[in-house]
């Protein structure tokens, strides 16, 4: 959620440090500082509250410049967001900590400070760590070994980045339970909470595993494991372009997301369909073996990671015969689980650092799951690391807060792993998956044709400008898609939007509905539509505004107080990925008209590395 930025190079690199920090922002974003360690032999520090921006101009007015420093974007937890609890913190002028993560013993780390002289600046969990490092390098003399002895007594997430003034060789990580990336530069190295930020320096990266320490000089890097023992990490070389930091020719990230699912989808398919089948073996080598075993599948996720799960539920259910659970990580990680023989553990996560979706599956590893499956999007991530199989989504950075194309490519992915369960456990017939195989083909191009209803669907979005709240209805594997796009609807227009089953409203949400409610329907063509329609007539009976997304084949057209809006004809299977769309954009007109802050709306964050 915070990012972090440091450099120890032979040139200036306050501005390294400022650009990572903004290829960041989109993670957290309530104030941000660095410290550097000056051309004057001392360390210094800027800070603000609010964005980037801020700490930009403030460094305009008051220059920095140094080869060794570390920077901080974040996004509060313990302490409101001001100055005083930006990072980096401070202990005495010479040692300075930027922190990604909780303390859990903070509280108990404080007391012990206070009694040993501390004096404490902040509200933060984080300048406990400062403090306990300093302590330690007075008894140790030696900045790595201080910072080992001090990440000893810490309990909870960490990442960190520590410089001192008395050894400005080095700049020093750790990371546990919060990801940390070393960026390979020539004569200079790097580090980062995510490879984004450093993608301007370099193309090489290190990345840290749970409980190592990292000394980083200019060319050198040590690494300790969790044991104490030194290790090398492979170095990964990136080969793509520098895709993500750029709007292109768009307003937002966010349109320019929703704008590239049909490429992106492309990408989730490539290399994972045969002729008439999907290609098990993408899942992992011992897939095929596996899949055959699985007789249910528990799924785990947050947010729309999870509404993607519930989609999930429906087809692995009617098309793989399997049964489906689906949970939110946050729940079922302090749950006591009865868990099925022979079931599937399947995490989704856009980012793969979740803190809730991780600390779920690490739970589950002890419960006897047949295995657990990763759809991330992230190669490198701890998911993927840590999970015994795994399904890429591909579809590149994501830098909006608000998830639009992680959520169409989770979606394919699953639909890949419906069909792959459901032909390797038998229950798939060989010419329903040759049909899906063919229409998941076409499906880039309907995504295309989705996105040709942009304009009517900015239109349609003058209708919420002024309105408070909202009610989402779909029925079947449609109602996730309600879900979603309510969720979408509340994080970045701030109107109050709720998703119900159709079926559902009669039994309370009716009670709201007025003209000042309006209610967005996605309807599918298929048996429950006309079940639908008649959901659709107790609205409009009670004074509702109705908007609905619909096939053109459905016989639903515009009438008083009823705008339909047709979306391309699709085969049902698919149907909640392109309905997606048009909801998709739907908030996103509704927020530009609201003039809301679209890719960083606020109290959110894109990636929630802490509970
Ligand atoms: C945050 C983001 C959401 C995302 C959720 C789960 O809340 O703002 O967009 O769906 O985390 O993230 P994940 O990376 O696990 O998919």
């Amino acid at each position: 959620m915070c990012g972090i930025v440091g450099a120890i190079a032979e040139r200036n690199i306050t501005a390294v440090l400022v650009e990572g920090l903004k290829r960041l922002e989109y993670r957290g974003y309530d104030s941000a500082g660095l410290a550097l360690f000056t051309n004057a032999g001392i360390l210094e520090r800027v800070r603000r509250a609010g964005k980037v921006a801020e700490l930009e101009r403030a460094l305009q007015e008051q220059p920095l410049a140094g080869r060794l420093g570390i920077a901080h974007t974040r996004w509060a937890t313990h302490g409101a967001p001001s100055e005083r609890n930006a990072h980096p913190h401070f202990s005495g002028t010479e040692l300075a900590v930027v922190h990604n993560g909780i303390i859990e013993n903070h509280e108990e780390l404080r007391q012990r400070l206070k009694g040993l002289g501390y004096a404490f600046a902040s509200d933060t969990d984080t300048e406990v760590i400062v403090h306990l490092i300093d302590h330690k390098l007075k008894e140790l003399g030696d900045l790595t070994a201080a910072l080992k002895a001090a990440v000893a007594e810490l309990h909870g997430a960490y990442g960190l980045a520590v410089i001192s003034a008395r050894q400005p060789d080095r700049l020093l990580a750790a990371r546990s339970g919060s990801p940390l990336v070393i960026g390979l530069g020539h004569g200079e190295n790097f580090l980062a909470s995510d490879q984004l930020a450093l993608r301007q320096v370099t193309d090489r990266f290190m990345y840290l595993e749970e409980g190592d320490i990292a000394e980083i000089r200019r060319d050198q890097v040590l690494i300790w494991d969790q044991a104490g023992n030194p290790v090398q990490r492979e170095t990964v070389q990136y080969h793509e372009g520098a895709e993500a930091a750029d709007k292109g020719e768009y307003r937002h990230f966010m349109l320019k997301e929703i704008h590239e699912q049909p490429s992106v989808v492309q990408r989730t398919l490539e290399g994972r369909l045969g002729q008439q089948q999907v290609l098990v073996d993408a899942f992992g080598p011992q897939a095929a073996e596996l899949f055959a075993r699985v007789r249910n599948v528990q799924i785990v996720a947050c947010g729309t990671s999870y509404h993607a799960g519930m989609v999930a539920r429906y087809w692995l259910e009617e098309l793989a015969g399997v049964p489906c659970q689906v949970e939110v990580a946050s729940e079922f990680r302090y749950r006591k689980v009865v868990v099925q023989p022979d079931t599937l553990f399947v995490t989704i996560s856009q980012s793969g650092e979740t803190a809730d979706t991780l600390a779920a599956l690490r739970n589950a590893k002890a419960f006897g799951y047949l295995a657990s499956l990763a759809i991330c999007n992230v190669a490198t991530s701890s998911l993927v690391r840590e999970s015994d199989l795994c399904l890429l989504t591909n579809a590149g950075p994501e830098i909006g807060v608000a998830s639009t194309k992680a959520f169409t490519t989770q979606l394919v992915a699953l639909m890949l792993l419906t069909l792959a369960l459901g032909r390797t456990r038998g229950c798939l017939n060989a010419d329903v998956e040759a049909g899906l195989v063919r229409e998941l083909r076409r499906l880039p191009t309907h995504l295309g044709e989705a996105l040709a209803m942009d304009r009517t669907v900015e239109k349609v979005a003058e209708l919420f400008a002024e309105k408070h709240h909202t009610l989402f209805l779909g029925r079947g594997a449609q109602y996730p898609v309600a879900m979603e796009g309510a969720l979408k609807l509340k994080e970045i227009s701030y109107i109050h939007a709720e998703a119900y089953p159709a079926g559902e409203l009669k039994h309370g949400p009716l009670a709201l509905v007025d003209a000042d409610m309006p209610v967005v329907t996605v309807a599918p063509n298929n048996e429950l539509l006309e079940k639908l329609k008649s959901n659709l007539q107790e609205v409009r009976a009670r004074g509702g505004e109705l908007i609905v997304f619909a096939d053109a084949q459905a016989g639903l057209d515009n009438g008083e107080g009823t705008h339909v809006v047709h979306v391309p004809h699709v085969i049902d299977a698919l149907a909640p990925i392109l309905y997606t769309v048009p909801l998709q954009l739907l908030s996103y007109y509704v927020a530009v008209l609201k003039g809301t802050d679209v890719d960083q709306p606020r109290n959110l964050a894109k990636s929630v590395t802490v509970e």
